[in-house]
Formats: C-alpha cells, sequence, structure tokens
C-alpha cells in the first residue's frame, strides 16, 4: 500500500534508497527500511517505526554499504506498526529479502504449512509468509526466480515486491499483482519504485511492470517474463513529471501549494480541449468511445472519497447540462452490489491515482458486466488508466498533499467538459453551451480571486480551531462541497466534521447545534438561496456560529452570518469549482494550527491500494 524504492547499479545505495523513501513519504506510513546487499558480505537491514528521518538517523551512526538494495514505507495493514513488522522481512535461512505493498490473502494458511515445516516466524505480517515461501521453494530447488514464480502463483491477494538474494549478489527482482511497480532505467543501473516519483531525479525511462509480470534485473539486463515463465518484452515510456513539480517551491506544505496551484491546473486541465466561440469540447481521449457517450441512456459514477465527491457533483452536471440520468455509487459497495448494466450504461470511475483498489475492483465489475467504462485520473501510466476503454486525464502533475485539492477541481471540470458535449450533442443549443463553456474558462481567474480570502480565512481558523465538532451544509450542486470540506477538515486537522445537504439538518442533526458550534454553510446566489437563509436563521436560533460561503456582493448575508466568505460570481451549476477553495484553505489552517503533519495525516494513505 505504501512505498518501495530498489536500486542495482554503480551509486552508494544507501543514499538513492533514503532519497527515493523521503520522495515516498507523502503516501502515508508507519515506519520504514532498507536492506542492502554487499558482495557476499551478507544483508544489511535496517528498520525503524516512525519517520524516514529517523531511518536516516538510525543509519548516520550504522550506515549499510554496497549498490544494490530495496527500501520500503510501511502503512500497516498485518500486525501492528513496529521494528519487526516493518519491512524488510527475510526468510528463514537470512538469504532473503522482502519488502512488499498490498496484502498476502491466504498468508494463514501458508504460514501454518510453513510452521509445520519447522519454520519460525518472527513477525506479525502477512509479507513474511510470502518471504519464508519462497525461501522455503528455494531450499528445495535452489531455483532463485523459480522459486519466487511458484510462491506467487500460490499467493492469493495483492503485492507490488523487490527482492534481493545473498546468493546472487547481482540480481535484483519485481514483480506485481494489483499493486503499482515500474522499471526505472538508467545508465548502467535500474531502479524498481511503486511510484514514478521516486526515481525521477535518477531516469525518466520506465517499464510499468503489468499483473503476474516478474522483472529480473542485473548486469545482464533487464528480463521480464510472467508467472507461469513466458517472456514479456518491454515496453519503454516516458514518465511524466518534473522534479519542480514534486519539490515545495517555498510553500510551508504540498497541500497548501496545490490549493494555490489550481489556477493554473485548471487552465492545464482545460487547454485545448474548449471551443467557447463554436460551441465544442474536443476530449482527445474519448474518440474511441464516442458512439457509446452519444448513446449513453445512463451514466453511472464510481468513486472513493473526494473522487466520489467530485461524482456527485457530476451528477448535477450530467442531469442538468445533458439530461442523462445519473447515479453514483461508492467504488467499494459497487464492486459487491451487482450493478444493472444495461445497453445503454455508460459507466465512468474517478481516482488521482488511478491505483485505488476498491475503484479499480469497481471498474472490473462493470467491464465483467460488459460495460463501456471511462476513466477520469490524474496519474499517467496507472492501472485505472489503462484498464479503462478510454478516458480524460486531470492533467495537474504529481498531487502530493493526501489530503486531495487540485484533483478535485479538475475532476469537476473534467465532468463539465463531458457533461457539456454530451449536453450538445443532445438537446443543448449552441448558445447554451457557448455561454457554459466561457464561464469554464473563466473559472481560473475566479479561482485566483477566491484564493484572495486566505488571510481571512486564517482568522477565521485562528477562532475556531478549538472547537471540536463542525458542521457542513450545501445545497444542490454544493451539497456535495459540503462534504468535501467536512472531509478535508477531519482529515488533516482530526476535527470531527459532518457535511449534510442543509435541508437535512431540521431531521436530526440539528440536536447537535449548541453555543458556538462551527457551521459552515456554503451558500452561493443560486435559485435556492432564500432557502439556505432560512436554514442560516434556524443555526442562528440554537446560538451555532455560522460562516457562510457566498456570492461577492451578497449584503444580505452580511447581516446574518457570523463570518462570510465572498467568492466570484460564476454559473450556478460550476460554483463548486471556487466555493471549494475557501474551504480547502480552512482546513488547512486549522490542521496547521494545530500543528499537525498536514502532509501526511496521521492513519491515511495517498492511494488506498487495499481493500
Ligand atoms: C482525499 O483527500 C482523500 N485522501 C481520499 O478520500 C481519496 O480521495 C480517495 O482515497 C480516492 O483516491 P483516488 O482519487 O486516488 O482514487
Ligand atoms: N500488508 C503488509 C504489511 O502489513 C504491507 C503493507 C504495505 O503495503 O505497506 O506489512
Amino acid at each position: 500500500m505504501c512505498g518501495i524504492i530498489g536500486y542495482i547499479g554503480r551509486k552508494p545505495v544507501e543514499r538513492v534508497l533514503l532519497t527515493g523513501l523521503h520522495r515516498l513519504e507523502y503516501r502515508g506510513y508507519d515506519s520504514a527500511g532498507v536492506a542492502t546487499l554487499n558482495g557476499s558480505g551478507g544483508i544489511h537491514v535496517r528498520r525503524v517505526v516512525g519517520r524516514v528521518r529517523d531511518l536516516e538517523r538510525h543509519l548516520q551512526q550504522d550506515p549499510v554499504p554496497g549498490t544494490l538494495g530495496i527500501a520500503h514505507t510501511r502503512w500497516a495493514t498485518h500486525g501492528r506498526p513496529s521494528e519487526i513488522n516493518a519491512h524488510p522481512h527475510l526468510d528463514a535461512s537470512g538469504r532473503l529479502a522482502l519488502v512488499h505493498n498490498g496484502i498476502i490473502e491466504n498468508h494463514d494458511t501458508i504460514r501454518t504449512f510453513l510452521e509445520g515445516q519447522g519454520i519460525t516466524f518472527r513477525s506479525e505480517t502477512d509479507t513474511e509468509a510470502l518471504v519464508q515461501l519462497i525461501g522455503f521453494l528455494y531450499e528445495q530447488t535452489g531455483d532463485l526466480v523459480e522459486s519466487v514464480r511458484r510462491a506467487l502463483r500460490d499467493v492469493d491477494g495483492t503485492y507490488g515486491i523487490a527482492l534481493l538474494c545473498r546468493d546472487a549478489p547481482e540480481t535484483l527482482i519485481a514483480a506485481r499483482r494489483g499493486s503499482p511497480l515500474l522499471v526505472g532505467i538508467g545508465e548502467d543501473e535500474y531502479l524498481v519504485s511503486s511510484d514514478g516519483s521516486a526515481i525521477i531525479e535518477h531516469t525518466s525511462q520506465v517499464v510499468y511492470l503489468q499483473d503476474g509480470e516478474i522483472a529480473v534485473l542485473g548486469p545482464a539486463g533487464l528480463t521480464i517474463t510472467t508467472t507461469d515463465a513466458v517472456p514479456v518484452e518491454a515496453e519503454v515510456s516516458e514518465l511524466e513529471m518534473t522534479l519542480e513539480q514534486i519539490e515545495l517551491a517555498g510553500f510551508e506544505h504540498h497541500m497548501l501549494k496545490e490549493i494555490y496551484e489550481q489556477p493554473e491546473t485548471l487552465r492545464d486541465t482545460m487547454r485545448g480541449r474548449i471551443d467557447a466561440r463554436e460551441g465544442r469540447v474536443k476530449l482527445g481521449g474519448l474518440v474511441t468511445c464516442e458512439r457509446e457517450i452519444a448513446r449513453a441512456r445512463r451514466l453511472l459514477l464510481a468513486g472513493c472519497g473526494t473522487a466520489w465527491h467530485a461524482a456527485l457533483v457530476g451528477e448535477y452536471l450530467f442531469e442538468e447540462l445533458a439530461r442523462v440520468p445519473t447515479e453514483v455509487e461508492y467504488a467499494s459497495e459497487l464492486r459487491y452490489r451487482n450493478p444493472i448494466i444495461d445497453e445503454g450504461t455508460l459507466a465512468l470511475v474517478i481516482s488521482q491515482s488511478g491505483e485505488t483498489a476498491d475503484t479499480l475492483a469497481a471498474l472490473r465489475e462493470m467491464k465483467t458486466k460488459g460495460a463501456t467504462v471511462l476513466g477520469v485520473v490524474n496519474v499517467v501510466g496507472s492501472t485505472i488508466a489503462r484498464e479503462t476503454d478510454a478516458g480524460v486525464y486531470l492533467r495537474v502533475g504529481p498531487e502530493i498533499g493526501v489530503a486531495s485539492t487540485k484533483a478535485f477541481t479538475a475532476q469537476i471540470a473534467v465532468l463539465a467538459m463531458l457533461a457539456v458535449d454530451m449536453g450538445r450533442r443532445r438537446h443543448l443549443s449552441p448558445w447554451q453551451t457557448a455561454e457554459v463553456l466561457a464561464e469554464l474558462e473563466a473559472i481560473p481567474e475566479k479561482v485566483e480571486q477566491a484564493l484572495k480570502l486566505d488571510e481571512q480565512v486564517q482568522d477565521l481558523a485562528r477562532q475556531l480551531v478549538d472547537r471540536d465538532n463542525w458542521l457542513y451544509l450545501g445545497r444542490g450542486v454544493n451539497y456535495p462541497v459540503a462534504l468535501e470540506g467536512a472531509l478535508k477538515l477531519k482529515e488533516i486537522s482530526y476535527i470531527h466534521a459532518e457535511g449534510l445537504p442543509a435541508a437535512e439538518m431540521k431531521h436530526g442533526p440539528i440536536a447537535l447545534i449548541d453555543k458556538g458550534m462551527p457551521v459552515v454553510v456554503v451558500a452561493p446566489r443560486d435559485h435556492m438561496h432564500d432557502k439556505i437563509v432560512s436554514n442560516i436563521e434556524e443555526i442562528r436560533s440554537r446560538q451555532g456560529r455560522v460562516i457562510a460561503v457566498t456570492t461577492e456582493g451578497d449584503t444580505r448575508l452580511r447581516g446574518l452570518a457570523d463570518a462570510v466568505l465572498e467568492v466570484p460570481a460564476t454559473l450556478p451549476i460550476l460554483s463548486p469549482l471556487v466555493t471549494t477553495i475557501p474551504l480547502q484553505l480552512l482546513a488547512y489552517h486549522c490542521a496547521r494550527l494545530r500543528g499537525h503533519d498536514v502532509d501526511k495525516p496521521r492513519n491515511l494513505a495517498k492511494s488506498v491500494t487495499v481493500e
């Protein structure tokens, strides 16, 4: 689930691994470790609970030698975070070291079998079952690669692995199933990583491993085979990221940098895709599915977390602009729900990382049922991007902050473009189309304006940061914005927050409101404005503290709410793109004031590649 970096080449490996681990830190983890090989001198393992800098300190006292090694940041799934459970794990003979992302589902059966063979386990992890199994098979056959293949055929679940062996001091082995892994090809060196950002300073030439493939790296080059030993031709691609994109550029946190990048990322998302004067949208990635898009009678959208919120905004966009009935499902529910897919259903999955296990499973389930599945994905070449029938990339560059921000606004922009395109093919007139597109094109500037609220939001955060329970309310297309605002606050400041459709409050949650409780109300000027004003009155009567996000110049709310955050006016259906900005800033400042690690919140991982 978390990070893997491996290296074989001429450079001292300790530095390469540590820099790589630092680049992987954004994914969220609880412990870290390295194993290196120094000729026949044996395997050197160092592991710590805590941050990569703790591992770095440990290595300053007790360095590891060699030019071949593997390293890991662990996000515990089986066994608490502890040094003994941290990766790399060794087999019983101490000849093999392995790092693993994912979950070995039949670890219990393997463990019981191997314990019956006299093998003693040291950790509580599922991972140890895999390395012990490889070690056991290697003991019997003496063939390292074949032992890896056989073990991988025997395990259920998901894995991205990197492995080294004392008997093969010039070989690094990597394999994947359901957990991303790529091989970087440098000059006289290879790297293995779960994430391009960990290797970009060494090379941009990569091979994305596919499920069921094993790569063997060494002086003889790169060989890829399947777990059934069938040779596979390596397909080299170019990594689409730069070092600057993954650095902080003067900002205190990646999250803040990414919030501020939004005017630019939104321009990138829309660049070349909109022709407002002609009233046309051109989404190049979808041309192969034009027929299905034109004929769709129903849309089924799926995603998790923030991507699910973007899908909810999409529901309003598709129904209003394209008049196509739209359903939104949590990917984690959809995968087990036997969804109804008929001829007119077009499915769409949304994922920043393109690796979220639940979203991937939902995609596969819908494909099994015959659906055409489109993807709205950020990470180029990710599994979801590859497995969807067609798709649109967000083009926002790497999102490092665990709390998603720039991906959310880009997801909405892509859904809006697609909704306009579908609407134009159905009932939108050329001038209606042109109006929406012109407004979309004006959004980046309005986001720029909305960012000017930063100081006001900071003051507000100072006043409210001690409150432990918050409500976020919104109506219509701004209801998902309220959900997203609450999620942001929860994720990074650990304050309890609940998002609700404003009118639902009186059906129960209103009981929570007491003196001074912060209630953030997303209330831009639209046809429901009067209704939401009544909701605000209800909160005031119970002495809740209202923070209203509304449209610039809305004098009515100034007298009503305790604080008013005014964002530029736009079409009501596009308003989430601007109303969400102050909520991102509010969550950020609360987390910072509470002294939390904004980019690496506790218990969270950037991409959730386990169920
Ligand atoms: C967002 O702030 C969260 N960290 C999380 O909800 C995230 O959106 C979710 O896990 C989906 O990730 P994906 O977009 O990479 O699929
Ligand atoms: N399931 C493994 C463990 O708990 C790997 C977790 C991860 O992907 O970081 O150790």
